[in-house]
């Protein structure tokens, strides 16, 4: 585990009680789960909360990020729009360790619509355990950084 071990969690109303959930389950795993919200059922807006936990990796304030929404798309536009966010929408554990692997993802996005909670917490066991390769990947994750202007 790394000496940051803060990871950001936001959702918009669509995923309250799966992102609840994963907070729960990094938090008995030795991560501290920085759960920003929001906590009531009322409609929201996922751009907004998905730039909130961005902003929090961005910063290195958070060392990881996992978001949620219906789909996980949307609110993975929106992290992905913040400088220095690699994020991914999972809803396979594949994926999730290649995102960390071979993309060096930052963040990680689930749709609660789209995937149960028994998977998406084997999804966010494999994003948080899985190491940056490195070598022929870090040139590429430099090609994507450098579209940031
Ligand atoms: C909300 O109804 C829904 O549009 C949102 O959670 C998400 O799926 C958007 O990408």
């Amino acid at each position: 585990m790394t000496a940051n071990n803060r990871v950001a969690l936001s959702s918009d109303h669509a995923a309250i009680e799966l992102r609840q959930a994963i907070a729960a389950h990094i938090a008995a795993h030795g991560w501290e789960a920085v759960d920003i919200g929001p906590t009531t059922p009322e409609s929201t807006h996922y751009p907004q909360h998905g730039q909130a936990a961005a902003r929090l990796v961005a910063s290195g304030d958070c060392r990881f990020g996992i978001i949620l929404c219906g789909t996980g798309q949307g609110i993975m536009m929106a992290a992905n729009k913040v400088k220095g966010v690699r994020c991914g929408v999972c809803a396979d554990t594949f994926s999730a360790r290649m995102i960390r692997q071979h993309n060096d993802a930052n963040m990680l996005s689930i749709g609660a619509r789209v995937v149960g909670e028994g998977l998406a917490l084997d999804i966010v066991d494999a994003f948080l355990t899985a190491q940056f390769e490195g070598g022929r990947h870090a040139s590429r994750v430099d090609m994507i950084k450098a579209l940031e202007g």
